[in-house]
């Protein structure tokens, strides 16, 4: 959502600008713009629409210049056009400023700043920033922005130059993400490592209220920081062989789980070693009540998360989307801890309610995938999912590995509570097959394609389930959506029948997830019900079962695992089948309209 690229050095910026945009669009864009100050003005060049548009407008001219900005946006505030593209300059076209977050007293400002004088030529709240940062300009351009800054309610990131003082990058943040990349001999500034991976390791993740002045031979910020290594490669971003990111990344589903238990499974001791707890491990003895806090997919994650630690650890466990928490008065104390389950580690809301626990000084902990994100490095303790870059902007392999590692967590917890040696052993080795087990599942990508070809012209869908997978029924229906655009809604089987079960007819088809376990004979009761009233029934349903294809329209099978585990088996076709729909539908399956990555905006 929305993407920021910055380079000062010694080489042509405009190249580097358009491939460090390439690299964030994932994120979710709609226009993007770029300035570079060449020998004489500053050239700046928006275009609406594709990056493709961009570089058409950039390769009609010569452009050069070792100092840029480039920005990728994703409208909050007015409409798709050049005029609310980033960057956004001031009266004098003296000030260039991009930015990622929400301004939220901008009107207030704005209206302030018209008294003074200023004329506006966008409708968006990005621009009383560079008003602001031209009102507080006599000569010095990081002096200006502190003072715009304290004027300013919100999250930003933002970047910006100044013609008057050329030569610099000024780059600030607060609740958006923003790294500085350092090199010999030039410095980037970007909202996303993989701008810059290219590039440079070296990074230095800025903190809320820092500025950063960066200039052709050095740079300084308010505080010293370490410096982090990136541990990803660049290849991680490319399509290897698949049509779509998410294709490829659903295939790298069984990879997920593989890298999120390696190295951390102790099967002898029934046991898991999460590095990230070592420190905390007598405080976690303690804890008697576990909040776990997540946005869309993310939160699906925490309810079967849930069903896990309530069943397995035996720790009341609560749920609830990042959205809510932040504005509820949850009963917590020092014996609670507050999970935060993120892809991404910069969801606004998950990021604001992580701020509300800490106010309270409860320990918070992270389930993240992004290394050195805002959530891993603001909450107390912390496991990494490990689940590589995810590209697409839908969920897929995080989601896996969120399951995993919340499996593992339990096994953590339980153990150190009262989980028998044999249960924590059962769980361990169950899941140290279960990439194998995956990559079984992955082999019915053909005949999930037959079904969607089967079923793509109906235009609703009920996606059932119940205990461990009623959350995976809710993420099969948001998956649908989100790709296909197709109505699809997500419920626990036993709430069919109070309600739902009306808009039952032929046209209404059902994916039941009914793996053979504890709630199987449940979930053949609600599919009665739905065949009684003639809607078409896929199952989702445990390999052998064949009693439950004389009852269903199709069958998917999966392999058998432990119960609380089935939920991992049991997405893969699931997030196949939306995929298969989408690609049939023609829609843009990696980035799906009015969708964003990384929700970094409230
Ligand atoms: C759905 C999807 C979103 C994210 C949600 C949270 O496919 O991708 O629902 O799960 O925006 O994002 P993270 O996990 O980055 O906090």
């Amino acid at each position: 959502m929305c993407g920021i690229i910055g380079y000062i050095g010694k080489k042509n910026a405009i190249q580097i600008l358009i491939n460090g945009l390439h690299r964030e669009i994932y994120r979710g864009y709609d226009s993007s713009g770029i300035v570079v100050f060449g020998k004489n003005e500053p050239i700046c060049i928006k275009a609406v629409g594709k990056i493709e548009n961009l570089e058409k407008k950039l390769n009609s001219q010569s452009i050069e210049g070792n100092l840029g900005l480039g920005h990728c946006r994703w409208a909050t505030h007015g409409e798709v056009t050049e005029a609310n593209a980033h960057p956004h300059f001031d009266c004098q076209k003296n000030i260039f400023l991009v930015h990622n977050g929400i301004i939220e007293n901008y009107k207030e400002l704005k209206k302030k700043l018209e008294k003074e004088g200023h004329q506006f030529n966008s409708d968006t709240d990005t621009e009383v920033l560079t008003h602001l940062v031209e009102k507080y300009f006599q000569g010095n351009l990081e002096e200006a922005v502190r003072k715009a800054l304290r004027e300013v309610r919100g999250t930003y990131g933002i970047a910006v130059i100044s013609k008057k003082d050329p030569q610099k990058i000024v780059a600030a943040k607060l609740s958006s993400p923003l790294i500085l990349g350092i090199n010999k001999d030039e410095f980037l500034i970007a909202s996303d490592p993989s701008a810059i991976i290219t590039h440079t390791r070296q990074v230095i993740n800025l903190d809320d209220n820092e500025i950063a002045v960066l200039k052709p031979d050095n740079f300084f910020i308010l505080r010293e920081k370490p410096l982090t290594q990136i541990e990803w490669t660049p290849g991680d971003e490319k399509k290897g062989g698949y049509p779509h990111f998410m294709l490829k990344e659903i295939m790298e589903e069984p990879e997920a789980i593989e890298n999120a238990i390696k190295g951390r499974l102790m099967i002898e001791e029934g046991s898991v070693k999460l590095g990230g707890f070592d420190e905390i491990q007598e405080r976690l003895r303690k804890i008697n009540k576990l909040i776990l806090v997540a946005c869309g997919t993310a939160s699906y994650s925490a309810r079967i998360g849930k069903y896990m630690l309530e069943e397995y650890a035996g720790i009341p466990t609560e749920v609830d989307v990042g959205s809510e928490f932040r504005y509820r008065k949850p009963i917590v104390d020092k014996n609670t801890a507050v999970i935060f389950i993120s892809q991404s580690g910069e969801t606004a809301d998950t990021l604001a309610s992580l701020q509300e626990m800490k106010k309270k000084e409860i320990l918070t902990l992270g389930v993240t995938n992004v290394v050195g994100s805002t959530q891993a490095r603001e909450t107390n303790a912390g496991v990494y999912t490990r689940s590589g870059s995810e590209i697409a902007v839908a969920s897929s392999k995080a989601f896996i590995g969120q399951l995993a590692t919340l499996a593992m967590l339990t096994v953590y917890l339980g153990r150190q509570r009262d989980m028998a040696l044999i249960m924590g052993k059962r769980i361990v080795s169950e899941l140290s097959g279960l990439p194998d087990i995956a990559k079984e599942v992955l082999k019915s990508a053909s005949e999930i394609k037959e079904l969607a070809e089967k079923y793509k012209d109906f235009k609703n869908f009920w996606f059932i389930g119940r205990k461990y997978n009623s959350p995976i029924a809710s993420e099969g229906a948001l998956k649908l959506k989100e790709l296909s655009y197709l109505h699809a809604e997500g419920i626990g089987g036993g709430e069919l029948k109070h309600g739902h079960l009306a808009l039952i007819d032929e046209s209404f088809p059902t994916i039941a997830i009914c793996p053979s376990d504890s709630v199987y004979e449940k979930m053949v009761s609600n599919i009665e019900e739905i065949k009684a009233r003639k809607g078409p029934v896929i199952a989702l349903a445990t390999k052998n079962n064949k009693e439950i294809k004389n009852l269903v329209d199709d069958v998917i099978y999966i392999p058998k695992t432990l119960e609380m585990l089935t939920p991992i088996l049991a997405t893969i076709p699931l997030h196949l089948f939306s995929y298969y729909m989408a690609v049939l539908l023609k829609n843009d399956v990696d980035k799906p309209r009015n969708l964003a990555k990384s929700v970094t905006v409230e």
